[in-house]
């Protein structure tokens, strides 16, 4: 069991596959010309395969592959298809720009769901928050998701003065689509320019679908980080992932590994822990996993303590979200 000292469990491991993208979202990769990391300081697949292993041995039974956007990798399906043959509930967030490339990779190792980040759903402000134009083959790949019986929720991150007026709009589209809209309130990281004022909360987001809509909440688990309402006479439902104004970390259950093979206790934690090292250089990595998780601050990674609206970005110490993987 991988415990830390507050007694939380860790059973879920996000694993970044690349810091790369075919998109540039202009709040996760800040500038044109960042410099991805290059593929011999990427985890390769017999790493990944190893070190999956090595936590599913050790009570992870929950796998979400991540990037960067990860089906943009070379070897994705062979990396795919080795973390299929393991007893996990396999999972992925992706822009869905390759999901009809990888259709059959995502069948043949049964994922559990595919989450899709889309903020919008008009293709011309598609383009000016991802300065690229896959809007129609994205809003495709998600009917070919749903042709497939496949899982599928949108990740919505929501803005104001971006796509807060299209929070209406995103429930209509749950109307005859059977997919989860998760919203999730916009988080600081590393040169993503993030002010407060820009946090569509919670509290804004529910205000906003109840002046057109009756919904409500499902059951929450405790380790739910996303809570889920339904929409009467609606297929899908929606999501709010509250974590600037609600946070949820005395339930965590998450830890991640990034593409170059740092585990990261939290999405928010200074501190990495680096295993790729030290897995090629054969030392016993266990205890390093062990003492990394052990040591897993209270909440948000001991980093945004205080009230969301007194958070100043610039003294957050942490990577860009590309580099961490969603
Ligand atoms: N705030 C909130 N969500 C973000 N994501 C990327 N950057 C941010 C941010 N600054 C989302 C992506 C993806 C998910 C993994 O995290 O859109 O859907
Ligand atoms: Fe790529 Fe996702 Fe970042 Fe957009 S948010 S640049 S799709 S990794």
């Amino acid at each position: 069991m991988l415990t830390d000292q507050f007694g939380r469990t860790h059973n879920y491991l996000r694993i970044s596959l690349t810091d790369n993208c075919n998109l540039r979202c202009f709040y996760c990769m800040p500038e044109e010309n960042y410099d991805f990391t290059p593929h011999s300081k990427l985890m390769q697949v017999e790493e990944i395969d190893t070190l999956a292993k090595l936590f599913v041995q050790h009570g992870v039974n929950k796998i979400r592959l991540t990037g960067g956007e990860p089906f943009v990798r070379k070897d994705a399906a062979k990396i795919i298809h080795n973390l299929g043959k393991l007893p996990v509930q396999l999972t992925g967030t992706t822009n869905g720009i390759r999901i009809d490339d990888m259709l059959s990779e995502i069948v043949s190792a049964d994922f559990h769901s595919i989450n899709i980040s889309l903020d919008t759903l008009h293709s011309d402000k598609f383009l000016k928050i991802t300065r690229r134009n896959y809007f129609d083959r994205v809003m495709s790949n998600i009917d070919l998701l749903l042709t497939h019986n496949i899982k599928t929720k949108i990740n919505v991150v929501l803005m104001k003065g971006i796509n807060d007026d299209e929070i209406c709009d995103f429930i209509e589209f749950t109307k005859n689509n059977n997919v989860e809209v998760r919203f999730i309130e916009f988080m600081p990281f590393t040169g993503n320019r993030w002010t407060s004022n820009q946090v569509m909360t919670q509290k804004e987001i529910l205000e906003i679908i109840a002046t057109k809509y009756d919904f409500k909440p499902l059951p929450i688990g405790i380790h739910d980080t996303a809570k889920s309402f339904s929409v009467s006479g609606h297929q899908g439902n929606f999501a709010i992932i509250s974590t600037m104004s609600e946070p949820f970390c005395s339930g965590c259950n998450r830890i991640r590994l990034t593409a170059d093979g740092k585990l990261k206790n939290c999405l928010f934690s200074k501190k990495e822990t680096d295993l790729l090292t030290p897995l090629r250089e054969k030392q016993d990595i266990l205890p390093i996993i062990h003492s990394a998780i052990w040591s897993k601050a209270k909440t948000q990674g001991g980093q945004l303590n205080e009230k969301f609206e007194k958070i100043e970005a610039s003294v957050i110490q942490n990577r860009s979200m590309i580099n961490i993987g969603g």
